[in-house]
């Protein structure tokens, strides 16, 4: 798990993922008063956000397995409605107990779900009869990083164990299976680019949660990586990820006609 300066270096770095997070609250169109579940919340930026959104008549819930980063929420993002529990989203009958919730909002986190079904037929479950689900989550591993590790690991398999990236189509099976109603999903792409080769190997670190570690690659292997990528100094992660919106299906009666 990430230590406690990992979990400052992934809010730092994070900037990228944390504006595509604002544009899909804005998307999320959060009401006052709303009860919001934030899975994989993270060091909880953008639960904050979305706690000064529902204002004091609402609450907020944010989970996150990382120990580090739930500190580092609990430390810097307060407020009366909001909340930080330690948990991982396949737990979520534990953490959310019998709570239920107008929005379930995920930012960057179902590409760590392997049991993508199992959890979202498990929010089903926790979401009001209007509620409604937003997810975005990357679907492939960006060449980019993916070079970057096999520089430390050849394999790739320690440091990138763990991932569970699926695709639009895949996704959208995902929900149909779980008994939700696919309202619209998009696959898009979007480049961040980190200023220096430092900023790029202190956000992959961060990322994977101190599994990519710099110092494990040789520095001649770095140098080539940097002069056959840097571009000005700078490094540009190409990410090819996903959004969607899902509610409840609705249940049909058919009428016995007569
Ligand atoms: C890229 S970060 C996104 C954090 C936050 N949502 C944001 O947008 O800033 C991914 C987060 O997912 C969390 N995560 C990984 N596996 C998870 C799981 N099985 N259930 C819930 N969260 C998970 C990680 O600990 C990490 O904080």
């Amino acid at each position: 798990m990430t230590t406690p300066s990992v979990a400052q270096a992934y809010r730092r770095g994070s900037l990228w993922q944390k504006g595509r997070g604002e544009r899909l609250i804005a998307f999320a169109g959060v009401r006052r008063g709303e009860i919001v579940l934030d899975v994989g919340c993270g060091t909880g930026g953008l639960t904050q956000r979305i706690a000064e959104l529902v204002g004091p008549d609402g609450r907020v819930l944010g989970i996150d397995p990382d120990e580090a980063r739930i500190a580092l929420a609990r430390r810097t993002a307060g407020a009366p409605n909001l909340e930080f529990q330690v948990g991982a989203a396949e737990a979520l009958g534990e953490v959310a107990r019998d709570r239920r919730f107008d929005l379930v909002f995920s930012n960057f986190v179902f590409h760590w779900i392997r049991d993508k079904q199992a959890v979202l037929r498990a929010l089903c479950g926790l979401l009001r009869p209007a509620g409604r689900i937003l997810v975005q989550c990357v679907s492939s591993l960006p060449a980019l990083v993916g070079e970057l590790s096999r520089l430390a690991d050849p394999t790739g398999e320690k440091i990138l164990q763990g991932f569970a990236f699926e695709d639009a189509a895949a996704l959208a099976h995902h929900v149909e299976g779980a008994g939700l109603q696919l309202l619209l999903l998009e696959e898009q792409h979007g480049i961040h680019v980190y200023p220096t080769l430092d900023a790029l190997l202190t956000w992959w670190q961060a990322t994977t949660h101190g599994r990519f570690d710099p110092q494990a690659v040789e520095p001649a292997a770095l140098s080539r990586f940097a002069e056959q990528h840097g571009d000005g100094g700078a490094f540009r992660v190409r990410e090819t990820f996903c959004w969607f919106e899902a509610r409840l299906a609705p249940v049909h009666s058919w009428g016995r006609g007569g």
